[in-house]
């Protein structure tokens, strides 16, 4: 279990470049073995999540090549297995996209119930809804979920909650179902067009997508493709609120600025100086943080995936801040980690109220999940003295190169191995 050992209050000044996302590669690469064929995908971030599921398809019987560090070749030619119950599988919880693809394709899946970040309960009712929609039998045992259908077809399904998973599950499955699938209330977020557009380039029928409906025509079969993941708008806020909590001067380059839209707005909101470029935004943080309100919500709002990173941040914002996490009913677990570093938070639902300190202080926290250690970092990189994070497993899940990263934009940051 790696440490990082963080010597705060050092500024960030530079560039840094932001990998590809997390969030769209653990969707595009299940898409990719829907087709009976080979696909290339570059712009993979290094991250573990994306060694979870080379893993998991070399299992499967799936030939995986890592071309570069970034790119990684598919050849699910001549692939007969519908089933992935292995540990790999549960590591992560986008494992789940796995029963969309191979439904889709064989009409047929068998999948270990997926992991993840273990913030409150996180059901999969609406993508099993979904799949019954299109008229598959599921049967969900205590450690896996079973999927087969006679055929699949086309089908209006309502999200009764805006969920990002089922929505990429269900346009999975509707690809090679035979007629026209209606997603309402789908998810918009970047990594639901990302998807979608690698799909359609593998010859799949979507249109819609990043609107709150998606309309799927089933397709006979879907091929080979070349596709670019987008850059990852979550890491990119990371480095972002990172550059505004240390007083920073900092570029964050290979994004796509829009995506950033409801940060960037927060950040104006609260003092702090956003210029945006065609591919990268610069943050200048040279005047006192002004105090805000932040709510969460699915995209175009304020991102969940930055609610733990932001309160970091509003911990040293004088006066009252208030968090209103609109999307998971309990990802607060991180606020005992923040307090042992001296922040003033108080917790109450879905509400986080936190008093701005003058500053943090030093101390040993763990990170929690993978975001909540993203914001570890962030507040140590302010706090006075020394932070040491432990369980930096979880940061590794989801940042390529954290330290590394860091340290180029004047961090005073280190890994410790620990066995
Ligand atoms: C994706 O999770 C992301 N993970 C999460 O990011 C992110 O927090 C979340 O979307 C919201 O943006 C990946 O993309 C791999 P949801 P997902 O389905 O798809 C409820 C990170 O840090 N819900 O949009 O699992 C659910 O409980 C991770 O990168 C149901 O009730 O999230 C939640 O309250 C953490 N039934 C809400 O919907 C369902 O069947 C949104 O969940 C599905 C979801």
């Amino acid at each position: 279990m790696d440490k990082l050992i963080i010597n705060g209050q050092k500024k960030l000044f530079g560039e840094v470049s932001i990998s590809g996302a997390k969030n769209a590669a653990v969707a595009v690469l299940p898409a990719a073995i829907m087709a009976d064929d080979i696909c290339i995908i570059d712009n993979l971030p290094s991250i573990e999540d994306i060694t979870s599921l080379f893993n998991t398809f070399e299992k499967m019987g799936i030939k995986c090549e890592f071309l570069d560090k970034h790119t990684l070749k598919i050849d699910s030619r001549n692939l007969e297995n519908v089933s992935a119950t292995y540990d790999e599988v549960k590591k992560i919880r986008a494992s789940y996209y796995l029963l969309g693809a191979l439904l889709g394709r064989f009409k047929k899946a068998e999948v270990s119930m997926p992991g993840g970040c273990n913030f409150g309960s996180r059901p999969i009712d609406l993508h099993l809804k979904g799949f019954k929609a299109l008229g598959a039998e599921v049967t969900v045992t205590e450690d896996a979920v079973k999927l087969s259908a006679e055929k699949l077809t086309g089908a209006t399904i309502y999200m009764d909650q805006v969920s990002v998973g089922a929505t990429i599950n269900v346009m999975l499955a509707a690809c090679l179902a035979e007629g026209t699938t209606i997603i309402e209330n789908a998810a918009k977020e970047p990594h639901v067009v990302d998807t979608a557009n690698f799909l359609n380039i593998m010859g799949a029928n979507i249109k819609g997508a990043g609107t709150d409906v998606i309309r799927i025509t089933g397709v006979e079969k879907l091929h080979g493709a070349e596709y670019t993941i987008i850059p990852d708008q979550i890491e990119a806020g990371t480095y972002m609120i990172a550059a505004a909590i240390t007083g920073g001067d900092v570029v964050v380059k290979n994004i796509i600025p829009k995506h950033m839209d409801s940060l960037s707005a927060k950040l104006d909101e609260m003092n702090v100086t956003i210029e945006e470029g065609d591919d990268s935004i610069r943050v200048i943080s040279d005047k006192p943080l002004k105090n805000v309100n932040v709510k969460t919500m699915s995209y175009p709002g304020f991102p969940t995936d930055l609610q733990p990173q932001m309160a970091a941040l509003l911990t040293v914002c004088m006066g009252e801040n208030i968090i209103t996490e609109n999307v998971w009913d309990n990802r607060y677990q991180y606020v005992d980690q923040l307090k042992k570093l001296g922040a003033d938070v108080s917790i109450d639902g879905r509400i986080a109220k936190i008093q701005g300190v003058k500053k943090l202080t030093g101390n040993s926290v763990s990170a929690t999940d993978l975001r909540a250690g993203a914001a570890m970092i962030i507040a140590g990189l302010a706090a006075e003295g020394v932070t040491e994070i432990s369980n930096v497993k979880y940061i590794d899940r989801g940042y390529e190169d954290v330290e590394h990263k860091f340290k180029s934009l004047g961090a005073d940051i280190k890994r410790v191995k620990v066995d």
